[in-house]
């Protein structure tokens, strides 16, 4: 799958999103690693690793006796992950541009997780499936991924309205499955994990940077909308500055979609 079919805007832009949506996430990703049973010394693999806010938590999980590598399509995002990792003197990590699509090698990792990659995939079966292929016996997959349907506005607007329409619609017409998270317990279970254990979160809230997602991410696949003649350019920046809005709106309660967890472990 190359990058000119990815929904959302990748290279700088799309990275400074990852970090608002990494801190908007961090508070509910940590937990679901330590639950996964994410420790000291284990080999782990971050799939569609973005800018890697992931793969850094994995990394000091994971400590000194550990590694973590973080893979993705986009190579702007993987050079500025590189960048962070020698910044911050990270000497566990490494990040690689690859395709998820082209196989990730065979049972090497402890863990493997991906955060909000499977929505994107025309195959999400055969990613799991490649994604298992890489834990060794005894190791677990994690992934969380969203379910478009739980996101909402009190009170209603039109705004979050169309944000949503034009996101379902934009990511179906690149192939991806926007209510995703739904269906991943049993995607693990059909993989042949066991032991899987799905959790639902939910980023919401009447301040705080889950409420600058939808405008974000609007800005962030307005190419992609465009492109598919979903939305016209300008009706979607009118759209952006009302979630802008309802972002500093100090009684507008906004939640981002609803982001299934699950882990499996490889038998
Ligand atoms: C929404 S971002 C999430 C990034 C990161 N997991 C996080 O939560 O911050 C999805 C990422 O998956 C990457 N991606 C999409 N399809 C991919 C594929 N087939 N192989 C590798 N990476 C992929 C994109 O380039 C993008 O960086």
């Amino acid at each position: 799958m190359g990058d000119q079919h990815y929904l959302i805007r990748g290279g700088l832009e799309g990275r400074e999103r990852l970090r608002v949506l990494g801190r908007v996430m961090r508070p509910t990703t940590l937990p679901l690693l330590e639950r996964a049973g994410v420790t000291a010394g284990m080999r782990c693999l971050d799939v569609g690793c973005g800018g890697g806010d992931v793969t850094f938590d994995l990394a000091s999980l994971v400590g000194i006796t550990g590694s973590v590598v973080g893979v993705d399509l986009d190579p702007t995002k993987v050079e500025l992950a590189r960048g962070d990792a020698h910044q911050a003197e990270i000497s566990n990590v490494e990040f690689r541009v690859a395709d998820l699509a082209d196989g990730l090698g065979e049972a090497e990792y402890d863990v493997v997780y991906a955060r909000f990659v499977l929505t994107h995939l025309p195959d999400p079966a055969a990613g799991v499936a490649t994604m298992v292929a890489a834990l060794k016996p005894g190791g677990r997959l994690v992934v969380e991924d969203i379910d478009y349907r739980g996101s909402f506005a009190h009170p209603d607007s039109a705004a979050t309205d169309a944000h949503h329409d034009i996101y379902v619609r934009s990511a179906q017409a690149t192939g991806g499955d926007p209510y995703i998270g739904a269906a991943l317990p049993l995607l693990l279970l059909d993989a042949g994990l066991h032991r899987v254990q799905p959790t639902i979160v939910q980023p919401a809230g009447l301040e705080g940077e889950a409420k600058l997602m939808p405008a974000l991410t609007l800005e962030n696949i307005k190419a992609t909308a465009v492109r598919h003649g979903i939305a016209e350019a300008d009706e979607i920046d009118r759209v952006v500055d009302e979630l802008y809005a309802l972002a500093r709106d100090p009684r507008t309660y906004l939640a981002i979609p609803r982001v299934v967890q699950v882990w499996g472990e490889r038998p």
